[in-house]
């Protein structure tokens, strides 16, 4: 979007000029006594609220923070400047709560809170001066409907931004299926020679096993390029008994795991019930697998268990790593977004895909017995859901 002017033709609109600043500025002082107790409704209200209480990252314990961002929030709104510089402020303040994934409508619903709360202590203030009162009240409408004004286009930035994510993944889509399809080739002709060579080794043990190793790796190949290929694709996945425990055996054998770094796996018997891919879903773990070795870092520990709950079996792939930024937590599984640094952004998403075709979900979790570390939960059904709907044809 065009940014430029954007401000000033908004404030020519609703006509916010010398007057309102003059009545914001002069009321400044009579109403900071106030910034508090307005502060404290502001939150109350939010706290009320489940949907709004949600964007809380660390619950309750936010709030005094937030209070004092509000108070100053408060003071620069009526004292100004409403220059540039307060029209940059102010969108950085609007894209903190996009990146929250602050539903919009609570923005409206937070404006007119303050708006209310203004609006009955102006009152008060000039009680006995209907002039400044009105002129008061006047501009403050038209400074909160500025406010409101940026905060949306905060939000239609974000939209924006998104289309363009989902046009670049629309071509990355396009540029992975013929990546993949020419991948083959090559593989294919590793194949064949190495079929060749594998005649002609003799007795030489190393030799063989280091033969071996091609094929396993050259296999793992395929079955990525096939993992992606059927994502793009949306190929049916599919359905057979899965043995969780030798897909992550399998996973484990081929990642590079330092000493010091602890991978445990406690597998219950009611793993045993999961159908599925067994090639994507072991695409999926291997991914959160993955992920978790590179924030371990040389040491620490990584702790895969499954647990039952009713007709889900639920894997949870904990790490002693860093954790999860807050700020993206929320967007963690849309496709570009990466919470490594030189990440592309496609593994989350991609277990995703795997896991809700699988019909089940995957959710970061952290645990909140502990301090940090990342954690990531998936949700499996454990009846196949084709049989399931055939169950309830
Ligand atoms: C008129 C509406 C609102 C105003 C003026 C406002 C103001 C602010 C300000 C000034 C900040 C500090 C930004 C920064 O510099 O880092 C902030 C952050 C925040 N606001 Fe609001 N806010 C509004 C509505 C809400 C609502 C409805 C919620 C609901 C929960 C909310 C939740 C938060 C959270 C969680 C942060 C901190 C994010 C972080 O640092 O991780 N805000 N807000």
């Amino acid at each position: 979007m065009q940014v430029d002017g954007w401000f000033d033709e908004l404030k020519r609109y609703v006509r916010f000029g010398p007057a309102d600043e003059a009545a914001l500025r002069g009321l400044a002082p009579l109403l900071e006594a106030e910034f508090v107790p307005i502060a404290d409704t502001f939150y109350d209200r939010i706290l009320e609220h489940e949907g709004a209480r949600q964007a809380l990252a660390h619950g309750e314990s936010t709030v005094g923070r937030l209070k004092k961002t509000l108070y100053d929030w408060m003071s620069r709104l009526l004292s100004g400047p409403w220059d540039d510089a307060y029209f940059h402020l102010r969108c950085r303040i609007g894209r903190v709560h996009v990146r929250i994934a602050l539903p919009e409508h609570y923005m409206f619903g937070a404006m007119n809170v303050l708006r209310t709360e203004f609006a009955h202590r102006i009152s008060a203030i000039y009680a006995d001066d209907e002039p400044q009162k009105a002129a008061a009240l006047l501009a403050v409408n038209r400074i909160l409907d500025i406010e409101q004004a940026i905060m949306l286009h905060t939000y239609r930035e974000d939209m924006e931004a998104q289309q363009a994510r989902a046009e670049r993944l629309s071509t990355f889509g396009q540029l992975v299926g013929s990546i993949g399809h020419e991948l083959r080739n090559p593989l294919g002709v590793m194949e064949s020679s190495l079929y060749i060579l594998k005649s002609r080794v003799g007795n030489d043990e190393r030799i063989k096993k280091h033969a071996d190793r091609i094929g396993e790796q050259i296999a793992v190949a395929n079955n990525i390029i096939s993992a992606l290929l059927d994502m793009i694709r949306d190929k049916p996945l599919l359905r057979e008994p899965v043995q969780l425990e030798r897909i992550l055996q399998d996973v484990l054998s081929t990642l590079k795991i330092t000493p010091d770094v602890r991978v445990s796996i406690d597998i219950g018997d009611q793993a045993a019930s999961l159908h599925g891919d067994p090639t994507q879903l072991g695409q999926a773990l291997r991914n959160l697998v993955e992920n978790a070795l590179h924030a371990v870092g040389p040491a620490g520990f990584i702790a895969i268990t499954t647990n039952r709950l009713g007709d889900l079996i639920e894997i949870a792939i904990a790490d002693s790593g860093p954790g999860v930024d807050p700020v993206i937590q929320k967007r963690l599984f849309e496709p570009l977004i990466s919470a490594k640094p030189g990440g592309i952004g496609l593994g989350l998403s991609l277990v995703r895909r795997i896991i809700e075709r699988h019909g089940g979900t995957v959710s970061y979790a952290p645990d909140p017995q502990r301090e940090q570390g990342a954690r990531f939960v998936i949700r499996l059904p454990i009846l196949d859901p084709v049989k399931k709907a055939s169950a309830h044809a």
